[in-house]
């Protein structure tokens, strides 16, 4: 079955723009086929419609996380989405969605997981000292920045590094790490045996 990707953002669109690249150019056997906000202004949705990618802001003023959710799961079914596919979502998912695309709905977060899970991540990073620092692409759980990881690439701190430096330089290992972890996903036939996502065929 062809992989169609759903998109879930509340951010610029950074990566979804390096997501869509990697499909069109044929590096991803996979298609954008919808992108989802949750903030009328995302980049995303912009970036989407430049594309010509079905694209929704959906106000979560006035409903339940659950009702909310419910919106989502149905115009990604009715997209047909069979991968669903976080960046830089700030809302946490209902039970009831992670069941639904159970193994099948992919985080990024800009830290080397387990560290500096949560908000502001580059700032943890940088407030606690750590020498490396990087980006984490993993299958999404019901506690948050916590799934069992697909791909991780590390990141140097510099010496001397601000918050926008260093946000800027994991931003930029994002944009590779994100595709070629769904590409991964996408042929490695993969199993999620405990925490671990174990990969049938390794290709990258
Ligand atoms: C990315 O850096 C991603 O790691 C982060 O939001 C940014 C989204 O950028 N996600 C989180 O912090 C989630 N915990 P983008 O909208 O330009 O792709």
């Amino acid at each position: 079955m062809a992989t169609r990707i759903g998109v879930i953002s509340s951010g610029r669109g950074g990566n979804l723009r390096y997501i869509v690249e990697a499909a069109r150019s044929g590096y991803l056997p996979a298609e954008v086929a919808i992108v989802l906000a949750d903030q009328k202004d995302a980049g995303a949705l912009k970036i989407a419609r430049e594309q010509g990618i079905e694209a929704h802001f959906f106000d979560p003023s006035g409903l339940s996380r659950a009702e909310y959710d419910e919106v989502l799961m149905d115009h990604l079914d009715r997209a047909g989405v069979n991968l669903v596919v976080l960046t830089g979502y700030m809302r946490i998912l209902s039970p009831a969605f992670i069941r639904h695309f159970k193994n099948r709905t992919i985080n990024i977060h800009p830290a080397l997981l387990p560290a500096f899970r949560g908000l502001d991540a580059f700032q943890q990073a940088l407030d606690y000292g750590v020498k490396w620092t990087g980006t984490t692409i993993h299958l999404v759980d019901e506690d948050v920045d916590h799934g069992p990881i697909i791909h991780q690439v590390p990141v140097k701190v510099e010496e001397g590094d601000t918050h926008e430096r260093l946000k800027a330089r994991v931003q930029e290992a994002e944009y590779r790490a994100y595709p070629e972890a769904l590409k991964l996903f996408i042929e490695g036939r993969p199993k999620v045996v405990g925490r671990k996502v174990v990969f049938e065929e390794r290709r990258s």
